[in-house]
């Protein structure tokens, strides 16, 4: 099934629900923040946390492919969460390979396309060795843009950027007054993808963590208050919902 057929079929089984799919966003990125609260809540280790997270994120990965929507960003593990415990690091770690372990047969054969944001380079190699794979496997698939954020930053992601443009300009194939918006979208990792309409952080904290700065300069914003592993496909309709009703005018007037 094509975006389209998908999207018409979702439109007739969920049309009370969410209302007109042409509101979709066709961008959405998820910080999924609240697993070690939502550990201590159930006086349960902060790596069961983050393994009950990755329930919840199978499920919105799915729900955002059945509903046709083209890209997916998910804040997996920042530049800044190196400095956590270590062995908190390290379950982090270990569950990036359980998830591709048990996940990459079922995204490959949904058509998903999978792209790593982040600085690949610092990661331990079995790590590493996985999200390449991953990457590579699914680089000719039509599906989904499915983006995950490891040792990802904002700000280091612009670094690179503009390091990269320097070097264009220094090789001479591209003047400084050729450089554009465009030219800087270009060097993310985001590359080709439409930027973020929908941005969604889960456990009530109000900031983006070094998420997407650049791409996330008109999305809406929500803000459901629940933990990362309580958030259900329910949730994810509402924060949907939420975004269809936004007014959203990038500087002009409706009318
Ligand atoms: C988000 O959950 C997951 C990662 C940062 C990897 P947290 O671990 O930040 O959960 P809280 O904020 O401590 O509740
Ligand atoms: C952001 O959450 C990073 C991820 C969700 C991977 P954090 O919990 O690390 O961010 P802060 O510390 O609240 O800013
Ligand atoms: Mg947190």
């Amino acid at each position: 099934m094509n975006v389209k057929q998908v999207r018409d079929l979702w439109k007739l089984k969920n049309a009370e629900k969410i209302g007109d799919p042409a509101k979709l966003p066709r961008h959405v990125a998820i910080i999924m923040d609240g697993n070690g609260r939502w550990a201590r809540q159930h006086k349960l280790s902060v790596s069961r946390g983050h393994r009950q997270g990755t329930e919840t994120l199978r499920e919105i990965i799915r729900h955002t492919d059945d509903l046709g929507i083209e890209a997916l960003s998910l804040y997996a593990f920042s530049t800044e969460n190196w400095s956590r415990p270590p062995e908190e690091v390290a379950a982090l770690m270990q569950l990036i390979l359980d998830f591709f372990a048990s996940e990459i047969d079922e995204l490959d054969e949904k058509n998903v396309r999978i792209l790593i944001l982040g600085d690949k380079s610092a990661l331990p190699e079995k790590q590493r060795e996985t999200l390449i794979e991953a990457e590579r496997r699914t680089a000719g698939n039509t599906g989904l843009h499915l983006n995950i954020a490891v040792n990802y930053g904002s700000r280091a992601e612009l670094a690179k950027a503009a390091r990269e443009i320097a070097e264009e300009v220094l090789a001479g194939r591209l003047k400084p007054e050729e450089i554009s918006e465009e030219t800087v979208s270009e060097h993310l990792y985001t590359a080709g993808q439409p930027e973020v309409d929908l941005m969604i952080r889960t456990s009530g904290e109000l900031r983006l963590s070094n998420f997407m700065l650049y791409q996330n300069a008109y999305a809406e914003f929500v803000f459901p208050k629940v933990l990362w592993p309580d958030f259900t496909v329910e949730e994810y309709d509402r924060c949907l919902k939420e975004f269809e009703g936004r007014g959203r005018r990038y500087g002009g007037r409706t009318e």
